[in-house]
């Protein structure tokens, strides 16, 4: 998705907005761009491809000179990717300079509006739209044709704004897209996600939906929609530096594949105390056993830690849980009230379909719970209450650690429910909080499987399809591994639960035809090796992952992948790791953009 960074201050700007939008590079875009005041007027330089070609039309960002300007990475909705449709975009006279997030819906009525008062459009864009009107409406007071202009956009947008009239001044407005103002000494920021100033300041305003800041050297205002100052709380970020860089790693994926153990740690760690589960939340055992119902929206992999929830949720507490996509559930009317339990699952927090369901649910009365990474996200903010992941950055545009963390949050979230209804007794609530204490280092072990998914990638990377097969939780971590090759090899991958495979998929298994099979749960063990022999007698070549106490199926399967036993409600954790690390060595055979994959994002903060 696009990124936004804005600096002002007494240093050069523009090698400062490259090293930012460098930062955000990983959130995915197809064009790029800056926009400087040079001491004459705003000078734009941008281009359409990779921030390669920007550095090299700024020499590197020797050009243009000047102290204050905004940046832009873009990620095309309203118009192809093309020089003239990437951002900045300007006004005709060129004294106001727009870089935007977000989609304006109202954009066509508008462009049709200013153009019969006279005003001549050169883009596609829905972001000309903004400048354009930004000066049309302009009577020499940055705040008051702010506002007006938020008055009158639809949609959802983080806009950075120059006006060659105020050369001190950045205006930074949002609505439904995450924008930060990052606070220096003598100099400040504005960016759409923290990562890109955090080599710069740790000290951030988080704007909220229709708050305007005027951000100056000297300082920041806020003030809301109808220009009323606004105090603002200076949050303190200490997500680290480091972990934003790929320390020695070929990619981020990797890294951040073999950072789960900690990162799990860090997740578990500091909410077990005396074999008690204590979480941050203000959740009391009342509230807990006052649902009558929960349910999980989510989008993507954040969906299929949700299907994985689902099972744990309703087998520990025997309460109806129904796992939704998020994008389904805004629109499907969902019976939910006061009695109901939402929890949102999203990394970034800024998904915009995840904070659609979100709001939803609030409007119909629910409590809602964020399980979200970003401190400070628009979903962390708005939901009643969140438990972190504490994953740290994930710049990898395909999760990893955000999931396992995810899924870490949502076993103690489940074991403590489950002790609050008292639907687990005293030494199955014990047994679980060990099972889950002991999940960071059974992950480290997991990873020992690296080089034998390896051998299996170079076996599987020129198959045209993959099918991913398991029953419950093996099922649902299934869907996770189709989700990542795809994501990441562009190998058409599809995941069944093993009782469906005789209502019509197995139609497509021919010769050779690879099956990965999940089955780690003992319980269901010979229900999925039936199905196992099914595609066998068809031709499939069958891999298989399986706890290590598991009996030899090597009859079956050509390939065995043992993975550490652990409490079956928590395997996904430990069968997902072969999994991350086949779609990342069958992308890296067939030579794929592992980081960045091709028309991908990383926060989908768009409907
Ligand atoms: O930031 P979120 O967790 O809300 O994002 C949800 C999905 O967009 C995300 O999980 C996506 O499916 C990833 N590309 C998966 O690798």
């Amino acid at each position: 998705m696009c990124g936004i960074v804005g600096y002002v201050g007494s240093r050069p700007v523009t090698p400062i907005l490259l090293d930012g939008l460098g930062k955000l590079e990983y959130r995915g875009y197809d064009s790029a761009g800056v926009a400087v005041w040079n001491g004459d007027r705003i000078e734009v330089e941008k281009a359409k491809g990779r921030l390669s070609v920007l550095r090299e039309n700024t020499c590197g960002g020797v050009h243009p000179v000047g102290c204050i300007g905004i940046g832009h990475t873009r990620w095309a909705t309203h118009g192809k990717p093309s020089d003239i449709n990437s951002h900045p975009q300007t006004s005709g006279t060129g004294r106001t300079a727009v870089v935007h997030n977000g989609i304006i819906e109202n954009y066509y009525e508008l462009r049709q509006y200013l153009i019969s008062q006279g005003v001549q459009f050169v883009s596609d864009t829905d972001t000309e739209v903004v400048a354009q009107l930004f000066e049309y409406y302009y009577n020499g007071d940055l705040l008051a044709t702010a506002t007006r202009v938020v008055g009158v956009l639809e949609g959802s947008y983080a806009l950075g704004i120059l006006n060659a009239d105020h050369p001190d001044t950045m205006v930074a407005l949002r609505r439904d897209a995450p924008l930060l103002v990052g606070v220096g000494e003598g100099e400040n920021f504005i960016a759409s996600d923290v990562a890109a100033i955090l080599k710069y300041t740790r000290d951030v305003y988080y704007i909220d939906d229709k708050e305007i800041a005027l951000v100056r050297k000297q300082g920041v205002e806020v003030y809301d929609q109808y220009g009323r100052k606004v105090d603002k709380e200076l949050r303190h970020v200490d997500w680290d530096v480091q972990a934003a860089e790929k320390g020695g790693y070929e990619h981020f994926f990797l890294k951040e594949i073999m950072e789960q153990p900690e990162a799990v740690r860090a997740t578990i760690s500091p909410r077990i105390k005396n074999g008690r589960v204590e979480l941050e939340i203000p959740l009391s055992d009342e509230d807990i056993r006052k649902f009558d119902k929960i349910y999980i929206a989510a989008c993507g992999s954040a969906y299929y830690v949700g299907v994985a929830a689902g099972y744990l949720l309703e087998e520990l507490l025997r309460v109806p849980t129904t796992v939704q996509l998020a994008s389904e559930f805004r629109y499907q009317n969902p019976i939910v009230d006061e009695k109901t339990l939402v929890i949102i699952i999203s990394q970034s927090g800024e998904t915009a379909d995840s904070r659609a369901a979100l709001r939803e649910a609030k409007s119909r009365g629910a409590t809602t719970l964020a399980v979200v990474n970003v401190v400070g996200s628009s979903i962390a903010r708005e939901a009643d209450m969140s438990l972190y992941t504490w994953a740290g950055p994930e710049i990898s545009v395909a999760t990893t650690k955000a999931y396992s963390t995810q899924l870490a949050a949502l076993y103690l979230l489940a074991i403590k429910m489950a002790d609050a209804r008292r639907s687990i007794t005293d030494e199955r609530y014990a047994e679980l909080v060990r099972a889950v204490e002991a999940l960071p280092t059974l992950i480290e072990r997991a990873l020992g499987i690296k080089e034998q998914v390896q051998q299996l990638a170079a076996k599987w990377f020129s198959a045209e399809h993959v099918f991913f097969i398991g029953r419950n939780t093996d099922y649902a971590v299934t869907l996770e591994g189709a989700l990542k090759l795809k994501e990441l090899s562009y190998t058409m991958s599809e995941a069944y639960a093993g009782g469906e495979l005789k209502h019509g998929p197995i139609s497509l298994i021919e010769d050779g035809t690879p099956v990965m099979a999940v089955m780690t749960g003992a319980r269901l063990f010979d229900k999925t090796l039936s199905n196992v022999k099914e595609v066998l007698a068809r031709g499939a070549s069958i891999a298989a992952i399986v706890g290590e106490s598991a009996r030899d199926i090597s009859t079956e399967a050509d390939c065995i992948l043992r993975v550490p036993d652990c409490e079956p409600l928590f395997s996904a954790s430990l069968s997902v790791i072969p999994l991350q690390f086949l779609a990342y060595y069958i992308a890296s055979l067939k030579g794929c953009d592992i980081d960045k994959p091709r028309n991908l994002a990383k926060s989908v903060t768009v409907e």
